[in-house]
């Protein structure tokens, strides 16, 4: 073979840009848009015109997630987050939705609760924030309106208000049907209450919620039980970080906590898991891990892969059936054309990290797309 001939030769084929189905849903491709925290919303958790842009220009990815959306005034933990609990935001949330689905997209939206990772600055009447039990996360600060503060050890729920936040996921739910969303995603992941009440560093309860793994994962099921009872299981995913210690999370022996939990999902019939494989935002396979594969494997939906995801990663995931999806982050926030950037082998735009939780339009909607002919 000549020089120019292998220069002619196209890299190994790849399914990452054809249709998957997810769901009753046909996606465009097998990119996921991974949620992203933009804090752009208002005061009261409500997004705006400005939001739809930002996630229309983005609207090529096979399935958004929107970012960690609040289902209460007590589920939030950083300014500026939207929510999903008031009409105002119902409203809101209709300008994303409709601008998303005339471009083509589908989006889920990701219901949130903090819990610990919150504030009293933040939480309603300055109460301190709710956890499964009275222990703090060590070396996580909160970002409040008067800037950065050390967290504080919050309040362990009693057992009579559980079901009080179990509704308030079915109510976000509701509404985020009301909204116009094509499904939900629980978040189960990065240190927030979901996984604070399945970790054993974070759960220290003697109810029944805490204790064996049955007590610790029965919050996460009661809220898959109360959201699918809103939607239909297909149109629900859940993202789950098994390995990572963000928010100083963690557990003694995630392997067989996860392989139960998804057990239980299977009972459900969730259109997928979301796994932020290894510690989020950093090493993707940390000492003390065990193989993803196996949940992959245990359970019966589709496995969307995230966590450092490049190209190459990505290729590699589907030639190896590693993954059915691949949700690529801080990409899409500095290339809206993502899917066609990969696509086409045309450069990544670099980041602006000062404008990331700015609450600005700059580095928020106004890094451009590749121009056309
Ligand atoms: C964040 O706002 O920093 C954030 C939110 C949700 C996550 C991770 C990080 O899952």
């Amino acid at each position: 073979m000549s020089r120019s001939d292998a220069a002619a030769v196209a890299p190994a084929s790849t399914d990452l840009f054809e249709p998957v189905q997810l769901g009753p849903y046909r996606l465009a491709n097998r990119i996921v848009m991974a949620p992203l925290t933009r804090s752009r919303a208002d005061d009261d958790g409500v997004p705006g015109a400005l939001q739809a842009t930002y996630y229309a220009q983005r609207a090529s990815a096979g399935l958004i997630i929107s970012e960690a959306t609040n289902i209460s005034a007590q589920a939030k933990g950083y300014i500026r987050t939207p929510g999903i609990w008031t009409e105002q935001q119902v409203l809101g949330w209709k300008l994303t939705t409709s601008a998303v689905h005339a471009k083509g997209g589908r989006i889920f939206l990701q219901l949130w609760h903090v819990g610990r990772i919150s504030h009293s600055d933040l939480q309603p009447g300055n109460t301190l924030p709710v956890a499964p039990s009275a222990v703090r996360a060590e070396g996580v600060q909160a970002y409040t309106g008067s800037g950065f503060k050390a967290l504080e050890t919050p309040r362990a729920l009693e057992p009579g208000e559980i079901p009080g936040i179990v509704d308030d996921y079915a109510h976000g739910a509701k509404l985020a049907m009301d909204a116009g969303f094509d499904g939900v995603e629980i978040h189960a992941a990065n240190g927030y209450l979901p996984q604070q009440f399945l970790s054993d560093k974070t759960n220290k309860r003697t109810d029944r919620y805490g204790g064996s793994i049955e007590n610790r994962i029965r919050l996460v099921v009661e809220i898959v039980e109360a959201v699918t009872r809103v939607w239909p299981a297909n149109k629900v995913g859940i993202r789950l970080s098994p390995l990572t210690a963000f928010g100083d999370i963690g557990d003694s022996d995630p392997e067989p906590l996860y392989l139960a939990l998804v057990e239980q999902l299977n009972i459900y019939g969730l259109a997928y898991i979301h796994v932020v494989e290894g510690d989020t935002g950093g090493e993707r396979e940390p000492a003390g891990g065990f193989d993803l594969q196996k949940l992959r494997r245990a359970f019966n939906g589709l496995y969307i892969a995230n966590n450092g995801y490049d190209l190459e990663l990505a290729r590699k995931a589907r030639a190896e059936n590693l993954a059915d999806l691949i949700c690529f982050g801080r990409p899409f926030i500095s290339n809206p054309d993502l899917v066609e950037r990969l696509r086409s082998g045309a450069p990544l735009q670099a980041l602006d990290p000062a404008t990331l939780y700015s609450g600005e339009q700059r580095g928020y909607t106004d890094y451009p797309a590749l121009a056309h002919a």
